[in-house]
């Protein structure tokens, strides 16, 4: 099941990937798709915090990856945008990252694509032309673990925001 919602604030953004936070177990992999500051570094802190990260999380653009391990599980970041081929994804050692005990959070994940693993979380992010701060998330579960983790996504959005969310969405994006 997909799962289009829409923040119309950077406190809103943060909720949400809290909570998906919330929902996330050693092992997941969440890939990132959006332009510059449609918000994949915000949407990674609010994780981070929810797993109880104090470190302040900014995009790894120079060092493709930072590692934090001071929450309940390991949060390995990626920011694959200034990847030069996949040789630096192999020498950076990612399947380590992708199958191992903690959450992976993959920016740019479209540059990646074909080493990305088949079942993960899609999270693709737009820009909404109506209004500067807001943003629409589509949630693209892969697999049938993240299709249960959209669906209970769905269910604490929805329920916390009871009608709110409904028919509220970008018309842009299909
Ligand atoms: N609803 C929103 N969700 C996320 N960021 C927002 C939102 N509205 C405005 N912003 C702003 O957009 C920018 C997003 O930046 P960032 O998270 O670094 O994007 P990215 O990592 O995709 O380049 C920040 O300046 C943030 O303040
Ligand atoms: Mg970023």
């Amino acid at each position: 099941m997909n799962l289009k919602i829409r923040s119309s604030s950077v406190a809103e953004t943060e909720v949400l990937s809290m909570t998906l936070g919330s929902l996330l177990k050693p092992g997941d992999v969440v890939c990132l798709y959006g332009e510059l500051g449609t918000g994949k570094t915000t949407f990674a802190r609010g994780v981070a915090r929810e797993l109880g990260i104090k470190e302040k999380i900014t995009s790894p653009t120079f060092t493709l990856i930072k590692e934090y391990h001071e929450g309940r599980f390991p949060l390995y970041h990626l920011d694959t945008y200034r990847l030069a081929g996949p040789q630096e994804m192999n020498d950076l050692g990612y399947e380590e990252y992708f199958y191992g005990q903690g959450i992976t959070l993959i920016e740019w994940a479209d540059r990646v694509t074909e080493l990305l693993p088949q079942e993960r979380l899609d999270v693709k992010i737009f820009f909404c032309p109506s209004q500067d701060e807001d943003r629409e998330f589509n949630f693209l579960p892969q697999g049938k673990h993240y299709d249960c983790v959209v669906e209970e996504l769905k269910k604490r959005v929805y329920f916390r925001n009871r009608n709110s969310y409904f028919g509220n969405q970008c018309s842009l994006n299909g």
